[in-house]
């Protein structure tokens, strides 16, 4: 299985692929399924904005609309274009749920604080006191 330095390492190549005209934010993302595959990720902007996407959730909806749903964790690179990582992104509110529709408590997410560095910070802590499909699927 990939270790996390290396899912970091993917996270920061999917960054380069970042369509970010707009806000020259580029962020990439790569996530591990529990099979060993990783798909990746960056962010698509729009110029009426609201269609943008999120890095995470392009490598989410990737991997979901692959049959994949059984998540290992997920790494996240972010910082202006075209300069490398200087501190770390974390995942935005929305990406955050989106995570919790499919991953646990302790689900992963290592954001990379550029120079071969990361931090690691489990969802439980991300979105605390979260609303999970469990409440609704009753
Ligand atoms: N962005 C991501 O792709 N992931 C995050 O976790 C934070 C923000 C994108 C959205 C937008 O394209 C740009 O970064 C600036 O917010």
């Amino acid at each position: 299985m990939i270790k996390p330095k290396e899912l970091v390492a993917l996270a920061e190549q999917a960054r380069e692929r970042s369509y970010c005209p707009y806000s020259r934010f580029a962020v990439g993302a790569a996530l591990l399924c529990a099979d060993g595959t990783v798909f990746t990720g960056c962010n698509i902007e729009n110029a009426a904005f609201g269609p943008s996407v999120c890095a995470e959730r392009t490598a989410i909806f990737k991997a979901v609309s692959e049959g994949r749903r059984d998540f290992a964790a997920l790494a996240v690179a972010g910082g202006p274009a075209g300069s490398p990582v200087e501190r770390e992104c974390p995942p935005c509110g929305v990406c955050r749920q989106v995570l919790r529709e499919f991953c646990a408590d302790d689900f992963p997410v290592y954001m990379s604080g550029g120079n071969g560095t990361y931090r690691m910070l489990r969802l439980s802590r991300l979105l605390p006191a979260s609303f999970r499909a469990e409440e609704q699927l009753l």
